[in-house]
């Protein structure tokens, strides 16, 4: 039996969880729930990240202490995951006194090592807020090919990097003023003294070709000393003997995986934190992680562990970025799902179902495609799968009182889909899962031939109605091997299942051995389809929550010029099938041809008491793809929470007439 510590990469506290992060979590639940169905020892660990001046900032922002701030952040992230069956043994928060003890420990034993060195450095100061400013709070003109309004750090356009005091017209984000160059001293990890040991780690432990390939790129140059350390005012924890400094988020963001580990051993006598830490260690210890943050995981996170005597990861798993319809994801651009978002509209199992039917072991990105994933789902989760159970509960329950015949109808397709074990578990432990998936779709293509074939509803009609039997005790047997095969995916509805077939839990163990001369339950539907309707209200919900908040204080005349707002007459109005919040509106602008914009004002206005009226329109908004057509502009309106009120102009103004 194998030991198995896996964790996932630690959300940031500033805000809900979106479905990129379910994507993380539903990646390494899987993996977590396949090693303990096949018999290993399994334990998933998590926490939150709270430390970082993004943090500190969005507290200020609501008259916050942070330490306040990051708590219910933390609750709703651990009740989201929760939601979609991510299961961990711990999910802890960096700003805990396990982390805090843990980095002044590893920190000190790198001082002893003369791991540390210290170093004046020039950096962006902003002298309106006090504060030091992170690269991605200047903005400038890039240095290289002038390209406006890039952020601090890297050119959007040319893809130079630089430091934010290279950019031209810097401006802090923070305060809109231009920030000065200011030294200060920072501590900093000598890298460099581990690059011998990491070209060995990278050597001896099995990586992915991406990962490996980065590393590699790394190595060519000498690897730069990392500074680990962060001035006044920041939210994190101060450096023992440095007054003033601050430990960087990314130094105690994976410390925060050991902290999480040690708070769940000092509540069980399952794991003992030394034994799964020291360098002889028979644990397996795994990251599954984005592929945005694969430096601090393959570079800086062995370092660290091997300068403060503890044991490195057996490997790091790396994912790709989850788009949505192909775009990426974007509050801005209207393609953001939070987590409870979905959650609202959709069942989270079809969302674990349908990951998982994308999820390969490298890191291309994922695309979740609405139309797809309907398509996906009810054809195979709803019409594949559950349909079995359906198509052969009836039979049984009507004519044998619900029980199973005491042999197998075809004992040959029983070893073909059960001789299938071997292979979708190791498709399972590379993290196939697509192809996992693939194989267990053939062979519920073959359950649902083996009935067509076998036609129980005409053989009902005959005298010799013990076959039906036989036939159906196949089907549910041949169902249950299935329900193992996916359990790790759809972990409720293999509950549902269990309790439906009135058996223990099931593991892959059950495989071997066939359900006969038993009793099942009465079956009740396991899931159901879903429907376009579904699909709209989570599409509208967007429209209607993410409109991108302002985070300056002020925006230039210039900035409030590109908006052109034109009067619109409002030449019909109706309802959108499925639709709850929003109206389809045609608008004369006093152009040829008529806009088309969906507003989300069905809750206050009846169409046609607004047909013929006057109101305003933001005329030069992105026209903006919808599952009902293309949305031309967006109507402006007076809000509160519970209710819309149009705008109209005075009279004397006409259809097309500028706003200004
Ligand atoms: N706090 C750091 C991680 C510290 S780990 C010691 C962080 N936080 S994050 O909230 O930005 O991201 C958490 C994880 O979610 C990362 O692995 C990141 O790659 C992943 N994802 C964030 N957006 C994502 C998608 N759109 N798609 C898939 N994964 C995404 O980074
Ligand atoms: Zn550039």
């Amino acid at each position: 039996m194998r030991k198995i510590i896996i964790t996932s990469a630690l959300p940031y506290a500033n805000g809900p969880l979106h479905i990129g992060h379910i994507l993380e979590g539903v990646q390494t639940d899987i993996w977590a729930r396949f090693q303990n169905i096949k018999g290993n020892q399994c334990w998933y660990f998590c926490a939150d990240d709270a430390h970082g001046t993004p943090i500190m900032l969005k507290a200020a922002e609501q008259n916050q202490d942070p330490e306040k701030f990051i708590k219910p952040i933390r609750e709703q992230h651990i009740k989201d995951f929760s939601k979609f069956n991510i299961e961990f043994s711990n999910y802890h928060t960096t700003h805990s006194k396990e982390n805090r003890e843990l980095a002044n420990t590893i920190f000190k034993k790198l001082e002893e090592n003369g791991d540390i060195s210290s170093k004046t450095i020039q950096q962006a100061f902003d002298q309106v807020k006090n504060i030091f400013l992170p690269d991605r709070y200047v903005q400038g003109i890039c240095p290289k090919c002038n390209t406006k309004e890039q952020h601090g750090d890297s050119c959007e356009n040319c893809g130079a990097t630089y430091s934010p005091l290279e950019m031209k017209d810097p401006i802090s984000i923070l305060s809109q003023t231009i920030p000065i160059t200011k030294e200060s001293e920072h501590l900093f990890f000598k890298l460099n003294n581990y690059q011998k040991i990491l070209i060995e780690w990278l050597k001896t432990h099995s990586l992915q070709p991406e990962v490996k390939n980065k590393l590699l790129e790394w190595f060519k140059n000498d690897l730069r000393d990392w500074d680990i350390s962060r001035d006044h005012p920041y939210f994190g924890f101060e450096i023992p003997n440095h007054p003033n400094k601050y430990f960087y988020v990314w130094l105690d963001a994976p410390i925060g995986y050991l902290a999480s580990i040690l708070n769940y051993t000092a509540q069980t006598s399952e794991l003992d934190f030394d034994e799964i830490w020291n360098k002889n260690s028979d644990y397996e210890v795994y990251h599954f992680i984005g592929k945005d943050i694969i430096y601090f995981h393959a570079l800086f996170w062995p370092a660290i562990l091997t300068a403060s005597n503890y044991r490195t990861p057996t490997s790091i798993f790396a994912h790709g970025f989850l788009t949505i319809n192909g775009n990426k994801m974007s509050k801005s651009r209207g393609n953001f799902i939070a987590a409870k978002q979905y959650l609202d509209h959709l069942d989270p199992e079809h969302l674990r179902y349908y990951f998982a039917a994308k999820l390969s072991n490298t890191v291309e990105d994922i695309d979740f495609n609405l139309n797809d994933y309907m398509l996906r789902v009810n054809a195979d989760l709803v019409g594949k799968f559950v349909n079995i159970a359906s198509r052969c509960s009836g039979f049984l329950a009507k004519h044998f009182e619900n029980k199973l015949a005491n042999k197998l109808h075809n004992e040959e397709l029983f070893n073909i889909v059960s001789g299938k074990s071997e292979q979708i578990a190791t498709l399972y432990e590379n993290r196939e899962f697509s192809k996992a998936i693939r194989i267990i779709c053939e062979c519920a293509d073959l359950t649902n031939q083996y009935i067509d074939q076998n036609k129980p509803w005409q053989l009902i009609k005959q005298k010799d109605i013990s076959l039906v039997q036989d036939i159906c005790t196949m089907g549910v047997n041949l169902f249950r091997l299935l329900t193992i095969y996916l359990k790790p995916i759809i972990p409720m509805m293999a509950i549902s299942i269990e309790n439906f077939l009135n058996i223990s839990s099931l593991t892959w163990a059950d495989i071997k051995s066939p359900l006969l001369s038993h009793t099942i339950n009465k079956f009740t539907p396991l899931t159901k389809r879903i429907e376009e309707s579904q699909l709209i209200k989570l599409q509208e919900h967007n429209m209607e929550q993410d409109k991108p908040k302002i985070e300056n204080e002020h925006i230039t005349i210039e900035d409030f010029s590109k908006v052109e707002l034109r009067i619109a007459k409002i030449v019909s109005a109706s309802h959108i099938e499925g639709a709850d919040l929003l109206l389809k509106l045609e608008l004369d602008v006093g152009e040829e041809k008529l806009r088309q914009v969906f507003a989300g004002i069905k809750k206050t206005y009846d169409p046609k008491d607004i047909e013929g009226r006057l109101t305003i329109l933001v005329a030069n908004l992105k026209p903006r793809k919808m599952r009902f057509g293309i949305s031309e502009g967006m109507v402006l309106m007076a809000c509160n929470k519970e209710n819309v009120y149009m705008l109209s102009p005075d009279s004397g103004a006409v259809p097309g007439m500028l706003v200004k």
